[in-house]
């Protein structure tokens, strides 16, 4: 069968790499793709922010299966698009999306359905979170309702820093555009896990577990990036927790949208926080996380389109995941200035010698071909990933190969899986 993979960054290209692997496909295409994809997949142009530009590639492509990776078209409803034209799509509906898209749509879901999460008050307008943030101890955490590339959520120290992050988010300073809600929540405590599991609508099934490093700096310093390095090992949770968190957040999620007719099917994404008292949810994301999926899918025995074609047709309890014990790690090289501004078009060495590392896949994140050169295109250019026996042995495997790679203003953390690499 023919696959075809919205999206353009190391995510998709790590999709692309275990959908090659499936012995169902014959073709994979994707749109956009970037540098590492064009090497694996056929890449055909797509602005993945219009429906129009997506329906008609896909029209024109007939693929048997479109798998979604960003979260921008789900949250335009490319899904229902496709799903009312004929075409099967790996991906929940518009509806389903806001689980995501709107802050305050999951704020409110998690309460109706008593799944743990912080306290907070969703505010329309400056006036009604001014009386809000007196109801808070900081530190405080203020977010804008809608998508925003993880520059949405700020951590105030005090109520003066809250009533001013309100402020510049309705008035649009810090986010260019004006916010129409925002949440004001409390400030939770606690390790962040990365918890992601496939559904059909009703079934639910996890992936292994995931530990995302998003902060710039080693020690977890500096401001947030999409994710700068992430690990995934089974000590990260054990099967009583895992147990839980499915039975206390990721079935009633999936039970919710059921009853509220807006069946979630695809990945959730539950970003939680180990709490004192118990995992509560920080976010839902609709999609796989970047980078969680590099390191998730390199564990991944089983066919990964066979789950998602599962879950298309809602018979997910057919597909069982099977996963390489052990560990996987992912690490991030960024461009000079990244989360800020950073220039591209630097051309990038050394990917060969790092692909020949044992156990190593070196996913890209943003870079391109051009004059047979692979280049810089982005802000996360390269998700240097491998897999080992145990996390040490993983991690040491990355960083040999991130050593083979060079590029002009390459940075990298290196103190990727730190917390866990301490209880050791
Ligand atoms: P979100 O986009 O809601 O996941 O927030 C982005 C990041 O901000 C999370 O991954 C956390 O590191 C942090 N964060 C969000 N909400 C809270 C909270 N209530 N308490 C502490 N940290 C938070
Ligand atoms: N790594 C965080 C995310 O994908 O949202």
């Amino acid at each position: 069968m023919k696959v075809l993979i919205l999206g353009a960054g190391g995510r998709e290209h790590a999709l692309a790499w275990a959908v090659k692997k499936s012995e169902r496909v014959t073709e994979v295409v994707c749109a956009p793709g970037n540098g590492g994809m064009a090497q694996i997949a056929r890449c055909l142009p797509v602005n993945v922010n219009d429906l129009d530009s997506m329906v008609a590639l896909i029209e024109a492509e007939r693929p048997e299966l479109t798998i979604v990776g960003p979260e921008v078209p789900l949250s335009l409803g490319i899904v229902d698009v496709l799903t009312e034209k004929g075409f099967r799509a790996f991906g929940p509906t518009k509806g389903a999306a806001m689980l995501e898209s709107s802050k305050g749509f999951a704020k409110r879901f998690l309460q109706r359905h008593q799944i743990p999460t912080a306290a907070y008050a969703l505010c329309a307008n400056v006036e009604e979170a001014r009386a809000e943030v007196e109801n808070f101890h900081a530190p405080m955490v203020v977010k804008a309702d809608g998508l925003a590339a993880g520059k949405g959520v700020l951590i105030c120290q005090s109520r003066e820093e809250a009533l001013h992050a309100v402020e510049g988010l309705f008035s649009g300073e810090l986010l260019g555009e004006p916010a129409t809600q925002v949440v004001i929540e409390e400030f939770l405590e606690g390790e962040e896990i990365s918890f992601l599991c496939l559904s059909d609508g009703k079934h639910v099934v996890p992936l292994v577990p995931a530990q995302d490093h998003k902060r710039i700096g080693e020690g977890d310093t500096g401001p947030n990036t999409g994710g700068m390095g992430v690990y995934s090992t089974d000590e990260l949770l054990d099967e009583p927790m895992t147990e839980w968190i499915l039975r206390h957040i990721a079935e009633p999620a999936v039970r919710g949208m059921a009853d509220e007719e807006s069946p979630f099917k695809g990945v959730l994404y539950c970003g939680l926080m180990m709490t004192a008292r118990g995992p509560q949810v920080l976010e839902f994301n609709v999609r796989f996380g970047d980078p969680e999926t590099q390191a998730i899918l390199l564990r991944l025995e089983s066919d990964l389109v066979e789950a998602m074609e599962a879950c298309v047709d809602g018979r997910l309890c057919d597909a069982a995941l099977r996963w390489t014990p052990g560990a996987s790690a992912c690490v991030i090289a960024s461009s000079a200035g990244y989360p800020g501004k950073y220039e591209t078009g630097f051309p990038i060495s050394g990917l060969d010698a790092a692909g020949r590392v044992p156990g190593v896949e070196v996913f890209h994140s943003g870079t391109a071909l051009k004059n047979g050169q692979i280049v810089t295109s982005g802000g996360r250019v390269l998700a240097v990933s491998a897999i080992g026996d145990s996390l040490p042995q993983a991690l040491e495997r990355a960083y040999q190969a991130m050593d083979e790679v060079r590029f002009e203003g390459m940075y990298f953390r290196r103190d990727i899986g730190h917390r866990a690499l301490k209880k050791q």
